[in-house]
């Protein structure tokens, strides 16, 4: 990619507690792999330049071990420990980063991500400096109060699902997340994506790049059958 420097943040530091089960999500295994090692192959196959793994504590021997070592996945450079909540472990993996010049910010529970989705958005950050993948949602979907009763139904035309890799400028995202993690205390914002934090904290939009269905996060229980069947249809 020219002389820029692109660096991917592969998250898996979360409990998964909407999975229930003992092993967190993201080291079950689909077919046969850590649900992990499938977006890190990913990445070690796209050109991108070098990628942070950020884990638990205890995981990170395991991800040195049993998945970065053992499938040769070469350009992670930094094995780091995560944070509480997902925005925690972004922080701790943007500060961690000595230089480059942009940043895809990845589930580790999102194996179906392709090389030609991360080219795609790598050729788009550098337009638009700040992008997310995302897809049409296929529900209506409806907003509803304390009480379980609907309040609205946003135009389904409107909405989109966003997916990862979420990709920024690195100065930037790093900007919109230092000010978010300095004002956290006060706010204790529902922050769930990356994109949220850069609309937020640095008032500028952000590209959204029409990505596949299939790059599904495994969330709950289904979405690891689903996964299982997903895993023999597609073609890496
Ligand atoms: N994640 C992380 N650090 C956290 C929380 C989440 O790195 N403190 C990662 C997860 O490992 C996952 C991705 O962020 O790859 C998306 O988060 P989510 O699907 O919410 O995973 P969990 O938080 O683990 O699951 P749950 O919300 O059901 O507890
Ligand atoms: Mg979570």
């Amino acid at each position: 990619m020219g002389d820029k420097k692109v660096t991917a943040v592969v998250l898996a530091a979360g409990k998964g507690n909407r999975m229930n089960s003992s092993v967190a999500k993201q080291f079950l295994m689909l077919g046969g792999k850590p649900v992990v090692y499938y977006s890190l192959k990913a990445f070690e196959d796209s050109s991108v330049d070098e990628i942070i793994l950020v884990t638990g504590r205890d995981q990170r021997d395991y991800c040195r071990d049993n998945i970065v070592k053992p499938y040769h996945i070469s350009k992670v450079t930094q094995i780091i420990e995560g944070g509480k909540e997902r925005y925690d472990s972004v922080y701790q993996a943007l500060i961690s980063i000595c230089q480059t010049d942009y940043v895809l910010i990845h589930d580790g529970a999102r194996p179906f991500i392709t090389k030609e989705q991360i080219e795609k958005i790598i050729d788009e950050v550098m337009k638009y400096k700040a992008c997310i993948l995302g897809t049409p949602v296929k529900e209506t979907i409806k907003v509803v109060d304390s009480n379980g009763f609907i309040t609205a139904t946003p135009a389904r035309s409107k909405l989109w699902a966003a997916q990862t890799p979420q990709a920024f400028a690195y100065e930037a995202i790093k900007k919109a997340y230092t000010i978010f993690h300095q004002e956290q205390d006060s706010t204790e914002a529902a922050v769930t994506d990356d994109a949220m934090v850069y609309e937020t904290y640095l008032g500028n939009t952000v590209k959204i790049i029409a990505g596949n269905y299939s790059n599904i996060k495994i969330t709950t229980p289904e979405d690891l059958m689903a996964a299982e069947v997903l895993l023999n249809t597609i073609t890496f």
